[in-house]
């Protein structure tokens, strides 16, 4: 799979592939966010081996994630949850969040499920901007709260208000 950037400048063609993300891959992925964080990723990823979970990376290369993101399985009936997707900051804008929740709507299919479904924080309009372009439709909006780690490791609650947005896959 390739991701182009086509801005003004040299263009650049970067060949990258998509596979499960594996704990190893934990210490190239603290870029994602704190060590609480991480910590919470590797929690995660045993999911995974039960089938909980889908968690994806999209690596370059040199086998290094550059993108990464989950998808539960647990949280609504009949539909895969996709949440936690991130990328590299560098390399933000270039179409690898694009490729990453084509991955995982597949890997819902694949499921047997139709229906992709995620939350994204209302002052978060890239992403949401994002997800409306690949056919997500808000249904509506839930307060949500998590511990974050703050860069002297202190602990804090951020509180926040989500929309909720779906697609259909059948579609
Ligand atoms: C939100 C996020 C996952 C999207 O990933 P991404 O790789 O930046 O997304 P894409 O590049 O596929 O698309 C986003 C932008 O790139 C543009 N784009 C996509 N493909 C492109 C291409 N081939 N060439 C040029 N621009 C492209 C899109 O039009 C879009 O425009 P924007 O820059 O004005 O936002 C990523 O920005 C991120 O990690 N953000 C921080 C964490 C976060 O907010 N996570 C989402 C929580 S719900």
């Amino acid at each position: 799979m390739t991701a182009e950037n086509d801005h003004t400048g040299t263009p650049l063609t970067l060949s990258v592939r998509v596979r499960d993300l594996l704990p190893g891959d934990l210490p190239a992925c603290t870029w994602s966010g704190s060590a609480l964080h991480l910590r919470h990723v590797e929690k995660e990823l045993a999911r995974a081996v039960a089938g909980e979970v889908d968690y994806l990376a999209v690596c370059t290369p040199a086998d290094l994630p550059v993108a990464i993101g989950g998808i539960d399985y647990q949280v609504s009936e009949g539909a895969g949850t996709l949440w936690q997707f991130a990328v590299l900051p560098a390399l933000q804008s270039c179409g690898l969040g694009t490729l990453l929740v084509r991955a995982a709507e597949q890997r819902v299919r694949d499921r047997g499920l139709h229906r992709a479904e995620l939350a994204v924080e209302e002052d978060n309009p890239r992403a949401r901007a994002l997800y409306e372009r690949l056919g997500y439709v808000a249904y509506g909006r839930e307060a949500d709260a998590w511990d974050e780690e703050g860069p002297d490791g202190t602990i804090r609650r951020h509180e926040t208000m989500c929309l909720l947005m779906r697609k259909d896959l059948l579609t």
